[in-house]
């Protein structure tokens, strides 16, 4: 069986943009650093999957992050197709002098709703965080750039236990409120449950202009999903291959696998536009140049076992 049976379940939105982070949020946690030939022709195979939204790298401090210190070059590589979206992080006005200078269309900043990864993630307070953002959206929006927004921690974190849901949607309104189109709301260490999606949800007032980032540290991800298509959601962060995390949270494991998300969603009879063999060869693929196998369900139980490469051939240490 390579698809899944397809049931309508009233109520769903019947179509769903998944929004691709692989490159972005699955890459800037391994431990190894992928060779920019092999991210280039990654971003390339999602393209021809049917991705419409490629989250490709971070404008970031390099030495923050250095898996993704060859963001530049990495674009400079990337054949762009026509309808594709390819957004990068950018968290300060540095990281957007970098972004416009390379041609970037859409750029995502991402906001703690916690005071400790406020400092861990950016070194800002929660409150100094939002002085570092205004000028970037103002700045970015004044030269026709798209801007997402992310808010992290919006369930729990780490070191200060659950988050109040008062807390996410303040930090999330001032992100709208500046002119992102889109809020991604972040279980970053994956420890949210399908209720407090829904009152989450609620607490904004409803879906508009909201996306979903479940990472999947305790197999919550799609259950989580599923309550926000109920609330109306239909944007969806995913990771190829469940690959990820936050290098700034050590409990943060992999996201929501792209593969699972589109099993599921195919089965409820949701549009995606994605080929679901596609992404299934291209996360084999890749756990080849990794070195291990995936994350994802759904590859485990479609993929073949991955030939053609290894971490030594491809992955510097
Ligand atoms: P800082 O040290 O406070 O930076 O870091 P600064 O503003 O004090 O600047 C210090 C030096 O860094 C300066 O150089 C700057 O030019 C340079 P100097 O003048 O001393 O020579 N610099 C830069 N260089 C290149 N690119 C830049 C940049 N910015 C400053 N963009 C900073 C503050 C925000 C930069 C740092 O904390 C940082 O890079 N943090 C990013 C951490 C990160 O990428 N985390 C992972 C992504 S978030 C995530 O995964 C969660 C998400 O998936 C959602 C979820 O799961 O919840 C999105
Ligand atoms: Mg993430």
């Amino acid at each position: 069986m390579r698809e899944p049976y397809a049931v309508r379940e009233a109520g769903l939105p019947d179509r769903v943009t998944v929004y691709e982070v692989g490159p972005r949020d699955g890459l800037q946690n391994e431990k190894a650093v992928v060779p920019v030939e092999v991210k280039a022709e990654f971003v390339a195979r999602l393209a021809a999957a049917g991705h419409r939204v490629i989250e490709t790298t971070s404008f970031v401090h390099p030495k923050w992050v250095p898996q993704l210190a060859d963001a530049a070059e990495l674009l400079g590589l990337v054949e762009k197709v026509p309808g594709v979206r390819y957004p990068v992080l950018v968290p300060n006005e540095r990281g957007l002098d970098r972004a416009l200078e390379h041609g970037v269309e859409e750029i995502a900043v991402f906001a703690s709703a916690t005071e400790t990864f406020a400092r861990r993630n950016l070194n800002r307070t929660l409150a100094s965080q939002f002085e570092m953002f205004e000028p970037v959206v103002a700045r970015a929006l004044e030269n026709g750039l798209r801007v997402r927004a992310y808010v992290s921690m919006c369930f729990g974190d780490p070191w200060e236990g659950p988050t109040p849901v008062g807390q996410v949607v303040e930090v999330g309104r001032r992100l709208l409120d500046m002119g992102c189109f889109e809020l991604s709301l972040g279980d970053t260490i994956g420890v949210g449950t399908p209720g407090h999606v829904t009152a989450l949800i609620g607490a904004f007032g409803g879906p508009s202009r909201l996306a979903v980032h479940f990472h999947d540290t305790y197999g919550q991800a799609l259950a989580n999903t599923l309550a926000a298509l109920r609330a109306g959601v239909t944007v969806v962060d995913a990771s190829t291959g469940g690959i990820g995390g936050c290098p700034y949270a050590d409990s943060a494991t992999g996201n929501l696998a792209t593969e699972d998300l589109v099993w599921m969603l195919h089965g409820l009879g949701v549009e995606t536009g994605l080929d679901l063999a596609s992404l299934v060869e291209t996360s084999t693929w890749l756990a080849a140049r990794l070195g291990r196998p995936s994350p994802s369900r759904v590859v485990q139980a479609l993929g073949e076992t991955p030939t053609g490469g290894t971490a030594d051939h491809d992955v510097k240490e």
